[in-house]
């Protein structure tokens, strides 16, 4: 019988020190635990999405409340820390913590506009989901090329 691995996915919120082992390995392999914490990680406002397979957590995705002037200056959040381990990609799983995500911050915000930077190799990912670029794309030093994206929920 073949599973449909997405459906068997149960996403609810972690706590930030939950997404760091997620963090470290898909975003910041070799790199210490230390640079897998970001600021506003701990802010009241933020929220912290995990996925879990069979109780395993496998994708994590953080939001923040930051505004970016590039975007008119109320109602924003900003994407952070997306990332689904390598074994469990293009299953479907970074859809739907990224839809979670959209929903809830239409939850907290009228009209909200969510932004981020996005590693240049996962562009067509979220230009999937209607996001747009904005603007040249920008070396994050030691980790890679990003460009901002952004949607109006
Ligand atoms: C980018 C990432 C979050 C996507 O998550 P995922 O679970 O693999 O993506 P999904 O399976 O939900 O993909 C949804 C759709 O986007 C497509 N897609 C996924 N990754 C893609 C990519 N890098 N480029 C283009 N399309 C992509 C899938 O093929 C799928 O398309 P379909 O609906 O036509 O089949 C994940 O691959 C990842 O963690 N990458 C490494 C870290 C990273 O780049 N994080 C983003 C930082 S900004």
């Amino acid at each position: 019988m073949t599973i449909s691995l997405n459906k068997n996915v149960e996403i609810h919120e972690i706590s930030s020190e939950e997404t760091y082992v997620i963090r470290q390995k898909v975003l910041r392999p070799g790199k210490p635990v230390i640079q897998c914490c970001f600021e506003g990680d701990q802010a009241l406002d933020t929220f912290h999405l995990g996925a879990f397979f069979q109780d395993k957590l496998i994708g994590v995705a953080s939001f923040m409340k930051n505004s970016n002037p590039l975007f008119s200056p109320h109602n924003q959040y900003q994407l952070r820390g997306m990332a689904i381990l390598e074994s469990f990609k293009k299953q479907g799983i970074g859809a739907q913590l990224l839809k979670t995500g959209e929903s809830k911050i239409c939850s907290i915000l009228e009209e909200p506009t969510l932004w981020f930077n996005a590693r240049t190799t996962a562009v067509g990912f979220y230009a999937k989901y209607d996001y747009q670029i904005k603007g040249e794309e920008f070396e994050i030093p030691e980790v890679c090329k990003h460009i901002v994206m952004f949607k109006k929920l």
